[in-house]
């Protein structure tokens, strides 16, 4: 197998070896943003083909997918492992990923637009993501695409700090968002993906959680006492 150094720098076989690579040391570092990676990987590149694309446009897609949340791997571990919702100067710290995946995909000689999908993932259709604020049109259609396909993982993905929620609900909050997170011709094609694929989500790798411990039986419960 050829080595990094042994490959031509814009070729299709180098990317795919750099993002393998960074993938790689996504999955050491973090298991969870790894299967995430993977899963928005596949996600992206379906709904890209649905969306229109050609094979290789969705496969292209589908490798900045595997890399969009490499950032992490330099977000602290206080940060990166925390099961509570982030302050405002830990949130502002990892709002930084994307621009730190960019600058390292792009100093690895990753293609631009692979670069412009990783950077512009948390951007939202009316302005209000980052890192630009970019809008509408202006935010590169791959990123569009992968912004979809993120957060309908993030919400259908069980996490140490959450259950996962169902991906009828999680279509739902989509389509709710229609026009403001998302654009509305991407999340028109990812609601006839999801209507025609009832297999569509992809199961997690990672253990399941425990058990919820069971309810309290009635006598202990609060509304009981608060009936007297
Ligand atoms: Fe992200």
């Amino acid at each position: 197998m050829a080595t990094v150094r042994q490959l031509d720098p814009g070729t299709r076989r180098y990317t795919r070896h750099i993002v393998f690579e960074l993938a790689h040391i996504i999955r050491e570092r973090d298991i969870i943003t790894y299967e995430h990676c993977r899963r928005v990987a596949v996600y992206a590149s379906r709904l890209a083909r649905e969306y229109g694309w050609s094979r290789r446009a969705a496969h292209d897609l589908a490798l900045a997918g595997l890399v969009h949340d490499l950032g992490k791997n330099w977000m602290h571990n206080d940060i990166l492992f925390k099961e509570s919702a982030l302050s405002n100067d830990e949130r502002a710290e990892m709002e930084r990923h994307p621009s730190i995946a960019a600058n390292i995909l792009h100093t690895y000689g990753a293609p631009k637009t692979l670069v412009q999908a990783v950077l512009h993932h948390h951007e939202r259709y009316d302005g209000l993501g980052y890192p630009d604020h970019l809008a509408g049109e202006e935010i590169p259609l791959g990123a569009r695409l992968l912004t979809v396909a993120d957060v309908f993982d993030a919400i259908t993905a069980e996490r140490p700090y959450k259950r996962a929620m169902e991906s009828i609900t999680a279509r739902d909050r989509i389509v709710a968002a229609t026009g403001t997170h998302f654009d509305p011709a991407i999340v028109a094609a990812f609601v006839r993906l999801l209507d025609t694929h009832p297999n569509f989500l992809i199961p997690s790798r990672i253990s399941p959680l425990p058990p919820r411990p069971a309810p309290h039986p009635v006598w202990m419960r609060h509304d009981h006492f608060d009936e007297e």
